[in-house]
């Protein structure tokens, strides 16, 4: 075996020893997610390398086996038959070499000749202080047989430097690589004088990658640097998923461009920035062709687990379908797939919620769990209409999901929703809504993925209450709100 293949192989043993070791000191946890990817102890971020492959589905994630905190980023891996049943695998990527010593950043996969190809940023601190800027990032290939054991190319890096008229070398990340025209095309996040820019290269053979252009880029007000993009064509039109790090008024957020790549000159004219999530914590998605050719995304739920006394944290979203609504932009819906995993079934109908009431349902609770609310506004007067979820009997605790019929604003409240950084998100609905407004939530645990009106909005966000609360009560505020019909379901 060749000497670079040893030091991989032992640096993932090292990592997986690692890992049995935290196993085993890391106590059953009531906040621990049931059906969504999380990591089985330490630390997660991003989803990397979605693929489906040799007939399973392959979902990478970034990942610390050493500690609950980011560092050290390994490549761990899990494959699904159906995507909602994951098997974890072993590790596939580990720090082994000079050039991804101090991490194995984001990246994508693709298959060719049979064989998994996967794309990553070796990244290196180039100081001891190892400073937020202090990083040389080089673009690298790993190479499957058999979609478990990965082999590092004897020739990394593919992808040394970004022309220095573009790129600095310090910021210069996330390969998202895919096929088109009998060509290989990738698209990289970078940054040059503290502009976000994506980069686009071109390559023959995977292995030889030519610069081509700028796709886009920030005109300051649009963010310092652009991490994990992702390009791909939806119906007619080239969506470009980018998550821009400080963008005005906005922290770390993630969203797209509609608009046309002209592949022969490197062209890409977009409209509006729109955001993929309107809640708390999405971040990094990345998006895969399932076997049918739909476009499916998982994004990163970002959770700090130390100041939370955990020994993991983070976990993937619900897999989302992205469906084409022929304007450009995106509607966002959890995967039909997901229905296989309801338990327990209840629903009502017809029912007037007062003002002053906090309406329940019998057996309409839990932590793991999926409901579909359609209220009917021409029926209701309320100028807000709500449901508290993972409420305390008392109704002291709660995490809050609203709508407000005369802005139209969409709001998560997880002021008092228990531990956690608390705060409130909103959004505004896209269209007034003359009849039906469809609430469409799903809960795990410590997870609130809100799906507003068959995927105008998502609003995602974690929240740690007491295991206890669990309750679930309608309101409504100046008027009544009218329920038509409410399918509630275990999972
Ligand atoms: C996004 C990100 C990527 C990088 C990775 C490192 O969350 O910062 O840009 O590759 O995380 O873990």
């Amino acid at each position: 075996m060749a000497h670079n293949q040893l030091c991989h192989r032992k640096a993932i043993e090292t990592a997986a020893h690692a890992v049995e070791q935290s196993l085993e000191l890391s106590p059953a946890d009531p906040h621990r997610p049931a059906y969504h990817v999380s990591p089985p102890v330490n630390w997660m971020n991003d989803p990397n390398g979605l693929i489906y492959y040799q007939g399973e589905y392959h979902l990478f994630y970034q990942y610390n086996p050493f500690s609950e905190q980011w560092g050290h980023i390994h490549w761990a891996h899990c494959t699904s038959k159906d995507l909602i049943h994951w098997e974890q695998l072993p590790i596939a990527l580990a720090p082994s070499e000079d050039y991804d010593k101090d991490g194995c950043f984001s990246g994508s996969a693709v298959e060719h000749e049979g064989r998994l190809y996967v794309f990553y940023t070796g990244n290196v601190f180039t100081t001891p202080a190892g400073l937020p800027d202090d990083l040389l990032q080089q673009q690298c290939l790993a190479v499957s047989e058999n979609g478990v054991d990965f082999h590092k190319y004897g020739r990394n890096p593919v992808i040394a430097a970004p022309p220095a008229h573009v790129g600095q070398t310090n910021h210069f990340r996330d390969p998202k690589v895919w096929s088109h025209g009998g060509k290989w095309y990738m698209v990289l996040g970078a940054r040059n004088h503290h502009l976000g820019k994506v980069l686009l290269y071109q390559s023959d053979n995977l292995l030889e990658w030519g610069f081509k252009s700028v796709i886009t880029e920030s005109d300051g007000k649009a963010g310092y640097m652009y991490e994990c993009p992702d390009l791909f064509s939806l119906d007619g039109k080239d969506f470009l998923l980018l998550c821009p790090e400080g963008m005005e008024g906005e922290g770390q957020i993630a969203g797209y461009y509609s608009g046309v790549l002209d592949y022969s000159t490197g062209a890409y004219e977009h409209g509006d920035f729109y955001k993929l999530d309107d809640g708390f914590d999405f971040y990094a998605p990345q998006t895969m062709l399932d076997a049918d050719g739909r476009r499916l995304m998982f994004g990163w739920m970002p959770m700090d687990g130390k100041s939370l006394g955990k020994t993991w944290a983070g976990c993937m979203t619900i897999p989302r379908e992205l469906v084409h609504e022929g304007n450009g932009r995106l509607r966002i819906r959890p995967l039909q797939e997901l229905k296989q995993l309801r338990k327990r079934h209840h629903s009502f109908r017809d029912y007037l919620v007062t003002e002053g009431e906090f309406h329940t349902f019998p057996k309409v609770e839990g932590d793991c769990l999926e409901m579909l609310v359609q209220f009917d506004l021409q029926r209701s007067s309320a100028r807000e209409i709500g449901i508290q979820v993972r409420s305390s009997f008392d109704g002291q605790e709660n995490t809050v999901l609203k709508v407000n019929t005369t802005d139209g604003k969409v709001i998560f409240d997880r002021t008092c929703s228990g531990r956690g950084p608390g705060g409130i998100k909103e959004c505004s609905l896209r269209a007034e809504i003359e009849n039906m407004l469809r609430l469409h939530i799903f809960i795990d645990r410590s997870t609130v993925e809100l799906f507003v009106n068959d995927g105008d909005h998502v609003m995602s966000g974690l929240v740690f209450p007491d295991p206890e609360s669990v309750g679930i009560r309608f309101f409504s505020k100046d008027g009544t709100a009218y329920i038509h019909d409410l399918q509630f379901w275990t999972l």
